[in-house]
């Protein structure tokens, strides 16, 4: 699907606002500990921010607190100037489209769109005018006579997000928005969307579980663990250089190995056989992505298993100790045993207790 607009939605959400969240807390009702301790972030106008975690740390919450669906325990949220925490949702001028597109089964696709408009008493020939307007950006024209049972799961989705952006809201949330289509509807929305971000240009945020989704549509990827921020990066900052081992085992496709190393006297021997020199002794965790490892020389370790994934495959190794190494190989077959070395720009350190990266820490030759 190609979007065919020619021009942004109005000036207004071309700009769209910086999002100032400000020492924001959380804790819900009967609850021991908070689901959001302390938060403070910068969404820069135009910005597209996914949020990405695992199951329970609290990116809904967040989201809800921006859209003022959730009240917020501390803290502040300003988009620009306005201090909108206390605000209700409908005063924030921002839009949510949420995994369960709730549309009303009742009326038809114009009339789903256009029903903010409506309560807002926007006359109707311009209510006509940017329903059209919306419908041929999501490729919904042909479409806005039928009623939500009639469209497919991917057709609904676009109709959430046409009755989202419908408003011309200045913040854009989303919540999972994809999760409910199929693996090729959620590759191809997911590219509109990208593009559709593009034109509308509001300050978005989006919340997924999915890495593939965050790297590709993200300016910017906040990534939460337990409420706090582990790191808010570009993607490709993000992928090259993560902040914790926490990050570096959420991100990539499989994750980054991460094994147990130690230093003694200034150096550190490393499971492919070679050392390196280390500024500080005492125990670490190694980095390495399995795309970066190489094949053919270096130590010599038992093949576990391989999957082959067409384009490639992934084989899984023991290290002398026992642990295991992922590696990503060519595909086809390979015997029982595979040499390999770790070039020494791929590697990344980890402080074993903290779990921050310490990769300055490293004397590479
Ligand atoms: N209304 C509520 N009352 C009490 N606890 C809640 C409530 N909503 C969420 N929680 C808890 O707060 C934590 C964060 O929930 P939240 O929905 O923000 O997670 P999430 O990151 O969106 O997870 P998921 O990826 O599964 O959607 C969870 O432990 C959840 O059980
Ligand atoms: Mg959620």
């Amino acid at each position: 699907m190609t979007l065919t607009l020619e021009r942004p939605v109005t000036a207004a959400a071309r700009t769209g606002t910086d999002i100032h969240i400000e020492g924001l807390e959380k804790t819900y009702a009967g609850a021991q500990a908070s689901v959001i301790p302390n938060l403070t972030a910068h969404l820069r106008a135009g910005e597209f921010t996914v949020i990405l975690g695992p199951s329970g740390c609290g990116k809904s919450t967040l989201l809800n607190m921006l859209a003022g669906l959730e009240a917020v325990g501390a803290g502040r949220i300003r988009f620009g100037a306005r201090e909108v925490q206390a605000l209700a949702p409908r005063d924030r001028g921002c839009a949510m489209v949420f995994q369960n597109y709730a549309l009303y089964p009742h009326m038809t696709v114009a009339r789903n769109m256009d029903y903010s408009l409506r309560i807002a008493k926007v006359p109707r020939a311009e209510r006509e005018a940017r329903v059209a307007e919306v419908a041929r950006m999501l490729e919904l024209s042909a479409l806005l006579d039928r009623r939500p049972s009639q469209l497919s799961g991917g057709q609904r989705q676009r109709v959430a997000i046409g009755r989202a952006i419908i408003r011309e809201p200045q913040v854009l949330l989303f919540d999972e928005p994809l999760s409910n289509l199929d693996a090729r509807l959620r590759n191809e929305t997911r590219m509109e969307l990208a593009q559709l971000h593009r034109r509308i240009g509001a300050t978005s945020v989006f919340v997924t579980h999915d890495q593939v989704e965050a790297m590709t549509l993200a300016d910017r990827v906040m990534i939460l663990n337990k409420g706090r921020i582990e790191q808010f990066a570009p993607p490709s900052d993000i992928y090259a250089a993560p902040a914790s081992t926490f990050v570096a085992g959420f991100l990539g496709s499989p994750p980054m190995n991460l094994l147990a190393v130690e230093s003694r006297n200034g150096r550190m021997a490393l499971p492919d056989g070679s050392t390196i020199g280390c500024r500080r002794d005492g125990m670490f965790q190694l980095g390495i992505r399995p795309e970066h490892i190489r094949l053919g020389t270096g130590a010599e370790m038992r093949v576990q298993f391989r999957e082959e994934l067409g384009s490639h495959s992934v084989i899984a190794l023991t290290t002398s100790d026992g642990g295991r190494l992922r590696v990503t190989a060519p595909p086809g077959g390979v015997g029982d045993a595979l040499r390999v070395s770790f070039p020494q720009d791929a590697l990344h350190l980890f402080d074993a207790e903290t779990g921050l990266a310490v990769r300055e820490l490293l004397i590479r030759t």
